[in-house]
């Protein structure tokens, strides 16, 4: 089995990886924007003549002196193209200057005058204009019914009814959003923290009016995404505006404090599930029913309610989502954006009902594994949940656990622990890849994938080796760059099925024709004729042990465990990271993390990490994780499910639950801060 170190983790560490703002051409100057002040309303007069007073000071660009760009999906990227405000924060100038000290006092001394609106920023259960809309994200209906929901559910015996709440949540990479632009002869560069060059690069080309080729993206090095790089956000078009607008090389990075405005966030939620079983646990009807949030600027709605159609038989179900368009930055992608909220939701119900039935929440989940997809009824590519939750049952040492909740006491502790399954699908996108014999005897891989941090760079060398039959070592990887053969985005857990399939489709066939010396491969084909009658989806198993302090509220969490069933994994080492990086980021979720929106400014209060708290090394301690290999035939060469979001599925759930057996107390809104436990 292949188990490849970080290949460019010696360059990380000695500070020679260059990410966007690490770019420096000669004669770079630096660019600020400017936030709105309001929520809601008209940009009626910017006053510059303070900022261009300094001599260093090259230009603010404002709605009325930057130039018209072309329209795109995405209306948040039409920067400075109207007066209209529709987010507090969305950006309503931008000052260039010579230094990045010069541009910040620049800006700070702009003055803008707004005609302003009442605006309307919180979620609220009941809100007049909540709607459903025709489709969730991803494509998937908002709504879906199997059978008599309402019938079923007031003929049960045992029936839940729960209502689960999540706050705004913000992505915060460690490194903030940047891009360094510049032109020449017609033609832009830009560096960019993107988690797609290939897409930064149609969307600029676009914008601009220009040929694609005349645009090349580079993301050689990206800090963390999440999501929130997977589109081009407003920074990257207003470095092009800032660059093209001085004839220089203009360097935007965006201060942390703006980053909850304009780089995409995961919208709130409120989750209502019901479920009607039987006495021995059989689910006789499911219904969860989403409430989300999105922007006037673009609809945007999570799938929360999805995973509910892939989880559990259930005779009847029904799942719906419904959302608001209020005065806020447009919600974005954020790790397992769908799945993650939703399945805290219906993971920790499952536990409630499994409390309700007297049965252990191992065994109700197993009694209610469906034999096929239920929402299609399609068959699975591969389904080892059962697996996944009896090794970790085993692992855990779950056997020998005391269901009676708040009675494990130590000292001032209550000690509890809990379970929740994980669930993403495994999805693909058409890619294509080159693989070259150089003269020294190594290879080459050229394709435009991203390495977020993931490992992508180092999985890609052991689909390439593993193709050609040779050791890792004589494989090199080039990628982030839009010049390099054009592939999709790192998102979506794709890249190593998506990338991986066509680098060995180029490197099959190199090592089959050697002769030719370069090969180059596209996967359209064989993506578009993959079998749709198969339901393909990575399942796992979490189990949590929490101490909850009686005193004072604070749940800390002892260990965390997962077993995963994702396909094959391509490369164990990174495998482990990216789940066990999931794991934290969704332990972060359940214990720390949240955003609030004060209703008076309409704005996210946290600005910083200080006030938006991530958990550190202090709040993780030991967490594992497994998987189960599996030989799944339908799925792509290198037989991989993707495992980049997998681990921050379920997390939350199992630790809520860890708490509910700690303390005796149901915590349905996260965090679980001391504040809702006392
Ligand atoms: Mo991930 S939220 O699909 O970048």
């Amino acid at each position: 089995m292949a188990d490849l170190r970080r290949l460019e983790g010696r360059e990380k560490v000695t500070g020679a990886a260059r990410y966007a703002a690490d770019v420096h051409p000669p004669d770079c100057v630096f660019a600020v924007p400017v936030p709105a002040t309001v929520a809601r309303g008209t940009v009626t007069a910017v006053h510059t003549a303070a900022a261009l007073a300094d001599p260093r000071v090259l230009a603010v660009l404002t709605h009325r002196t930057a130039r018209r760009l072309h329209p795109v999906d995405d209306p948040a990227l039409a920067v400075l193209q109207s007066p209209k405000v529709a987010h507090r924060g969305q950006y309503v100038a931008l000052v260039v200057a010579e230094t990045l000290r010069a541009a910040e006092q620049a800006a700070a001394e702009i003055r803008v005058d707004y005609r302003q609106e009442p605006h309307d920023v919180l979620l609220t259960e009941d809100h007049p204009r909540a709607y459903t809309p025709e489709e969730a994200n991803g494509g998937h209906p908002a709504q879906r019914a199997h059978g008599d929901f309402a019938a079923v559910y007031a003929a049960a015996e045992v029936r839940l009814d729960a209502v689960y709440r999540i706050g705004p949540l913000h992505n915060h990479a460690l490194e903030p959003h940047a891009a360094t632009a510049w032109w020449q002869d017609g033609r832009l560069t830009v560096h960019d923290s993107s988690q797609g060059a290939t897409l930064v690069q149609e969307t600029l080309a676009a914008l601009f009016g220009l040929e694609r080729d005349r645009v090349l993206v580079v993301s050689e090095h990206v800090g963390g995404g999440f999501g929130a790089k997977g589109t081009p956000r407003p920074h990257v078009v207003l470095a092009a505006l800032a660059a093209q607008e001085v004839g220089r090389p203009v360097q935007l990075s965006l201060p942390r404090a703006q980053l909850a405005a304009v780089v995409g966030h995961r919208a709130p939620s409120v989750q209502r599930v019901r479920l009607a079983a039987d006495r021995a646990g059989g689910l006789l009807g499911l219904a969860h029913e989403v409430l989300s949030q999105t922007s006037t600027v673009r609809e945007f709605v999570e799938q929360t309610a999805v995973p509910a159609r892939v989880m559990y038989r259930s005779p009847a179900a029904l799942t719906v989502h419904r959302v608001v368009a209020q005065d806020i930055p447009t919600p974005s992608w954020m790790r397992a954006p769908g799945e993650c909220p939703g399945m805290f939701a219906l993971e920790s119900a499952m536990d409630e009902l499994a409390q309700l039935c007297g049965l252990d929440p191992v065994e109700l989940r197993l009694r209610n594994e469906p034999d096929r997809e239920p929402d299609t009824e399609r068959r699975f590519s591969s389904r080892h949940l059962a697996e996944c939750l009896r090794e970790g049952a085993r692992r855990f040492g779950w056997a020998d656990r005391d269901p009676s909740p708040g009675v494990r006491r130590e000292g001032r502790l209550l000690v509890g622990t809990g379970v929740a399954a994980s669930t993403y699908p495994a999805l693909v996108a058409p890619s294509t890849a080159e693989v070259r014999a150089e003269s020294d005897g190594t290879y080459r891989v050229l394709i435009n994938a991203t390495d977020i941090g993931t490992g992508a760079r180092t999985a890609l060398a052991v689909v390439a080796a593993e193709a050609l039959e040779v050791p890792a070592d004589r494989v090199r990887v080039d990628i982030g760059r839009s010049d390099l053969p054009r592939a999709p985005l790192a998102g979506g857990s794709c890249g190593t099925a998506s990338w991986g399939w066509a680098v060995h489709k180029a490197a099959t066939g190199l090592r089959a024709e050697p002769g030719l010396g370069t090969v180059r491969a596209s996967t359209r084909e064989e993506v578009k004729a993959l079998d749709q009658s198969y339901a393909r989806h990575a399942f796992g198993a979490q189990f949590a042990e929490v101490q909850v302090d009686v005193d004072t509220g604070e749940v800390r969490l002892r260990r965390l465990l997962g077993v995963f069933a994702a396909g094959r994994i391509v490369n164990p080492p990174t495998a482990r990271s990216q789940l066990v990086g999931g794991m934290v980021m969704g332990a972060s979720m359940a214990l720390l993390e949240e955003s609030t929106m004060d209703p008076a400014f309409g704005d996210h209060a946290e600005r910083d990490l200080a006030a938006y708290h991530v958990a550190v090394n202090a709040d993780v301690p030991r967490v594992d994780a497994y998987w189960i290999d599996e030989d799944d035939p339908h799925l792509n060469p290198p037989g991989a499910k993707g495992i980049g979001e997998l681990g921050i599925v379920g997390t939350a759930a199992a630790v809520a639950n860890a708490v509910h057996h700690a303390t005796g107390i149901r915590v349905r809104r996260l965090p679980l801060s001391s504040r809702v436990l006392l």
